[in-house]
């Protein structure tokens, strides 16, 4: 059996038997090679753009005689993946305007895609709102941290949901778990926009604003 890290196996968690999954950016394939051994009827397509890191997912999954099992294929996005072929899409460790971008670029390949599971360290306000308007919603969001990095794992279901501006800040159900892990992160943000807004030269006045807004908010929110 092989051994996920904490990030990795709060993926995995979300992607259920009997779907028909593709990884973006599978890399290592470790993801894949997890989901085969704990799914049930699992058809997996392993992607990546790199061929150096698509080879490295080939070795592992040959390590574990599963090249017969997991298929992998080279490419950018959903550009390898045909309309109908997929249920579930799974993008982790790529930034949001990557992922975005792969998403609104292949709109007519997501008919049949009820779920899309996404962990991205980077403008989670900007994912959120953008994979919202293609017809998902926030079903559930968890926060795990490992060594000092706080990852954000996101599973979006099909169907709509309107979120405040403050929801697709934090996310929906972070914000409404409250939990101490949240409120640890929240605080290292606001340590790093407090020393950021410190060295906005003063005419860059809209991201001074920008900033003052969000050290704003995170204070209050740090109050409750
Ligand atoms: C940081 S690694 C993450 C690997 C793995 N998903 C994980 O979370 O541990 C990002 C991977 O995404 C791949 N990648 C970046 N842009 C991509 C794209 N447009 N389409 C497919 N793969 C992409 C990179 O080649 C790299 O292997």
């Amino acid at each position: 059996m092989i051994k996920l890290s904490k990030r990795l196996l709060q993926v995995a968690s979300y992607i259920p038997d009997n779907c028909h999954l593709v990884d973006i950016g599978c890399d290592h394939a470790y993801l894949d090679i997890y989901l085969y051994q704990n799914r049930k009827n699992i058809h997996i397509i392993a992607s990546d753009i790199n061929e150096k890191a698509l080879s490295s997912a080939k070795t592992n999954i040959a390590k574990f005689k599963l090249t017969e099992k997991i298929e992998t294929r080279v490419g950018s996005g959903l550009e390898n993946i045909e309309e109908g072929e997929i249920d579930t899409i799974t993008m982790s460790g790529l930034g949001s305007h990557t992922i975005v971008g792969i998403l609104y670029n292949n709109r007519s390949k997501l008919k049949n895609v009820n779920q899309i599971v996404i962990q991205s360290n980077t403008s989670l306000e900007f994912l959120r709102s953008k994979v919202t308007k293609l017809g998902y919603y926030i079903q559930d969001e968890k926060l795990v941290k490992e060594g000092k990095i706080f990852y954000t794992i996101i599973n979006f279901q099909k169907g709509r949901k309107r979120y405040s501006k403050k929801e697709l800040y934090f996310g929906p159900i972070l914000l409404k778990e409250n939990s101490k892990l949240f409120n640890e992160k929240n605080q290292e943000d606001l340590t790093k926009l407090e020393i950021l807004m410190k060295i906005i030269p003063k005419n860059h006045y809209h991201l001074r604003l920008k900033t003052h807004f969000k050290i704003k908010t995170l204070k209050k929110l740090l109050k409750n």
